[in-house]
């Protein structure tokens, strides 16, 4: 089944054509962070108008890079929710317009499921299931518990920001551009991750997540250290105090029910330092279980080609669900 995939919910405009939800025949991605750049996060206004320039050239570059035409498409996956509700409407708008006119199969997706879904891309194999999934980014921060494909338990998430989100307000703080996380880990190299003593909130606690503590603790020190402020080892220590906990938590949720193999997603999946330490504590508390993160760096953050691997397995697990999906069903279905 070759399903077109369509991703517009934040600050990345994309076309993806994937085969039977792991072969990517193309992934083509419109970044907006230059312009964000400017105002040092994403301005949704700014955002949608971005959206709606870029959706068809994108879409018509995905069919090119995948040496397709419509017509071989099969059917349409798109982000649904969650997401800026106006950047979301271009890409359901364009999907459900492409569909009636093409009679082409019509998947809403969720966004957090396409990160996690992101791990079947360019892997032939099999995982094992029960999978408990950290998926992180900078709008989400899910600790997730899948026993079958398309079944997702929620097991726990953030109370206030999100990993991904309190990087990218700790490099505002650092004089960083956005987006953060890639900055962050930059600078980390350099410096030492027992620079600053930081908070580890929620500890033991359960399977949610608090950033605030941390992020506020971060700019009492910039504040307090003035030009003394060693940046590199806040940076590092910033970081270790994330992954720490992420990663604490994930490997919790994976011995309490009985996970065959473990997997990171999102935005935030991309860092090395979490990747490194996820996997030396599997190694300590879980030998033999496997780490699975998405296959290219690109899957981590938004694409369109982890939302047609999600649209194909739940069309899979459910054929007869999309044919006469109407999106004024689904807006009264998902709530917007
Ligand atoms: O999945 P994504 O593209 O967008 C959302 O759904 O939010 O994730 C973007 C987030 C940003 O907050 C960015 O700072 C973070 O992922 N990120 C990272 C890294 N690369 C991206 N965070 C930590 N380390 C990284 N290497
Ligand atoms: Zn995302």
């Amino acid at each position: 089944m070759i399903v077109l995939g369509i991703e517009t919910s934040c600050d990345e405009t994309s076309a993806a054509v994937v085969e039977n939800g792991r072969r990517v025949r193309s992934n083509v991605i419109a970044s907006q962070i230059e312009l964000h750049r400017a105002t040092g996060g994403v301005v949704p206004e700014v955002a949608a108008r971005e959206h709606v320039l870029k959706i068809i050239p994108v879409i018509e570059q995905s069919l090119v890079e995948a040496e397709m035409t419509f017509d071989q498409i099969d059917a349409i996956a798109v982000t649904q929710r969650p997401g800026l509700i106006a950047s979301l409407l271009v890409g359901t708008s364009a999907a459900s317009t492409l569909a009636r006119v093409g009679n082409k199969i019509l998947i809403p997706v969720n966004h957090i499921e396409g990160h996690i879904y992101a791990n079947w891309l360019d892997r032939e194999e099999e995982m094992a299931f029960p999978i408990v999934i950290l998926t992180v980014s900078g709008g989400h921060n899910e600790l997730v518990l899948m026993r079958d494909h398309c079944t997702f338990e929620e097991l726990g998430s953030t109370r206030d920001d999100a990993a991904g989100e309190a990087f990218d307000k700790v490099a505002r703080l650092l004089d960083l551009p956005y987006p953060g996380g890639p900055e962050i880990s930059r600078l980390a190299l350099e410096g030492d991750p027992k620079g600053y003593p930081l908070p580890r909130a929620l500890r033991g606690d359960s399977y949610d997540f608090s950033f605030s503590g941390l992020k506020s603790a971060v700019a009492r020190l910039v504040q307090a250290e003035g030009p003394t402020l060693r940046r590199a080892d806040l940076a590092a220590s910033f970081q270790e105090a994330v992954v720490d906990i992420l990663s604490e938590k994930l490997i919790h949720a994976a011995i309490d029910h009985g996970a065959r193999s473990v997997h990171l997603a999102g935005g935030v999946s991309a860092n090395t330092r979490l990747r490194e330490i996820v996997q030396e504590r599997l190694a300590v508390s879980l030998p033999g279980i496997p780490l699975f993160f998405p296959a290219q760096f690109v899957y981590c953050t938004d694409n369109a080609a982890m939302i047609a691997a999600a649209g194909y397995f739940n069309h899979q697990k459910n054929p007869t669900a999309y044919r006469d999906w109407k999106p004024v069903e689904a807006s009264t279905r998902f709530g917007f």
